[in-house]
């Protein structure tokens, strides 16, 4: 009896001391993995692998959703002296730069040094030959097409009026009552896409004479060969398009209504500047692009200023596609490269009191790379133009017609800019 006992006590010591070594041995095998794995270097910038397998991913995380995102940046440029360093995101080491002329390095690159590189299930998502993961010719192509669809003439022809109907009908309901600002803009993300198919649809079975819009620039364009762009590449990319923009463009619409009621002079002012184009119109009349380039001046530097703070891409995603080195930085081949803008749109020699939000320092010419809310180089945003003229029309009627009161919110930053109560405000007709 007393036997068996001490030979039960025995086997569960001997299980437990089994668990604890096979725990220190998986562990040491981790590290050496880890170690040989990710073995760095000895040019690559200073840094940290932060923890196995995770490296300071959490952190990032963390910092992210803080009200000051911009400190995880802040900590390594201070910890290693230099605004470019080694990181571990996502599973791969990472280079990732705060310096402004590096960043303009690596974007200018894309295609020669660097490549976009997104994570696998966001490729799949996006689906074979979208713009955003697809490189070589065939991106060009489409970048083109894109671009030179939505160029300024073609923005002023088709484009405004469009926008402007969308945004005048969903303005009309909220009179008079408490709207969550991020719903509201996410319905009428659900309209659109809705209406998208139906187009495809109709185009398919009638097409048409004269190219409107992007979809007959894409059905339409083909290579020196002849070859049109296969139909599956087509529908991927309209879709990538609805993607690129329908987050992006009602964040940045959601911060300035957040921005400029936090601001009265500010406020005063964009409704002075929308009040005087008024007044040179019939009650229903439509804006103009000559009311868009020449008569909002202030509005855009509304723009600029609550995209330099919200930063709806705070950085974007690279890979090295050999070992390139500039400005003395290395980067090795096959790392993530990260050149990240939020920091760089908060430099205090270049905008004083950066946290502030103050319009009227875009009176001044601002060098352009330390400004760079929609990337750059040959990926820089194909709806650059579109996003801006979208706030602004969306700006002119809201100040126009409404005034409103904040209820309590705050802005989260990570993964996409949000707000924790999705911004309610209650929204009352102007009496004028
Ligand atoms: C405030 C609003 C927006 C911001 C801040 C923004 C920002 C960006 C950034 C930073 C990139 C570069 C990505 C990279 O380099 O990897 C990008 C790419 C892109 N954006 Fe936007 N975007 C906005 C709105 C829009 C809109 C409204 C559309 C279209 C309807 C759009 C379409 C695209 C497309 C197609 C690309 C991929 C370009 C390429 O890879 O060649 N974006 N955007």
């Amino acid at each position: 009896m007393l036997l068996s006992k001490f030979v039960r006590l025995l086997m569960a010591v001997l299980q437990i001391v089994g668990v604890v070594i096979a725990g220190i041995v998986g562990c040491l095998w981790l590290a050496m993995l880890w170690a040989g794995q990710l073995h760095r270097p000895k040019r690559a910038p200073p840094g940290s692998f932060g923890l196995p397998i995770i490296g300071e991913t959490h952190q990032f995380v963390i910092d992210g959703r803080s009200k000051s995102p911009q400190v995880y940046a802040d900590k390594r440029k201070a910890k290693y002296g230099q605004p470019v360093y080694t990181t571990h995101h996502m599973g791969y080491p990472t280079v990732m730069s705060i310096d402004p002329e590096v960043n303009k390095f690596i974007l200018q690159n894309e295609g020669k040094y660097f490549v976009s590189n997104y994570p696998r299930s966001l490729r799949n998502l996006f689906g074979e030959g979208a713009i955003a993961c697809t490189s070589g010719d065939l991106h060009k192509r489409i970048h083109n097409v894109v671009l030179s669809f939505i160029n300024t003439t073609k923005l002023k022809e088709f484009v405004m009026a469009d926008v402007e109907y969308v945004i005048k009908t969903a303005l009309r309901n909220w009179e008079g009552r408490t709207v969550h600002v991020e719903e509201e803009c996410k319905t009428c993300k659900e309209n659109c896409v809705n209406v998208m198919k139906k187009i495809i649809e109709e185009r398919r079975r009638k097409p048409q004479s004269e190219q409107k819009d992007i979809l007959d620039a894409l059905l339409a364009d083909s290579d020196q060969n002849g070859e049109k762009i296969p139909d599956s590449i087509i529908y991927n990319n309209i879709m990538n398009l609805f993607g690129a923009g329908e987050e992006t463009s009602p964040m940045a619409m959601m911060c300035a209504v957040k921005y400029i009621y936090e601001c009265p002079k500010a406020l005063d002012q964009l409704r002075e500047e929308h009040y005087a184009i008024r007044k040179m119109k019939a009650s229903r009349e439509s804006l103009t692009w000559n009311d868009y380039t020449n008569c909002m001046t202030f509005t855009h530097q509304v723009i600029n200023e609550t995209l330099r703070l919200v930063n709806p891409a705070a950085g974007v995603n690279r890979k090295a596609v050999k070992d390139v080195e500039f400005k003395g930085y290395f980067f090795p081949k096959g790392w993530l490269v990260f050149p990240y803008f939020r920091n760089v749109h908060l430099d205090e020699a270049v905008y004083p009191d950066p946290l502030t939000f103050n319009p009227w320092r875009w009176e001044k010419k601002i060098p352009s790379m330390y400004y760079t809310p929609f990337g750059g180089g040959p990926r820089i945003c194909a709806g650059q133009e579109l996003a801006k003229l979208e706030i602004a029309i969306f700006l002119h009627y809201l100040v126009t017609q409404f005034t409103w009161i904040h209820h309590d919110d705050e802005i989260i930053n990570f993964p996409a800019v949000s707000f924790k109560n999705k911004l309610p405000i209650t929204v009352k007709a102007l009496q004028r």
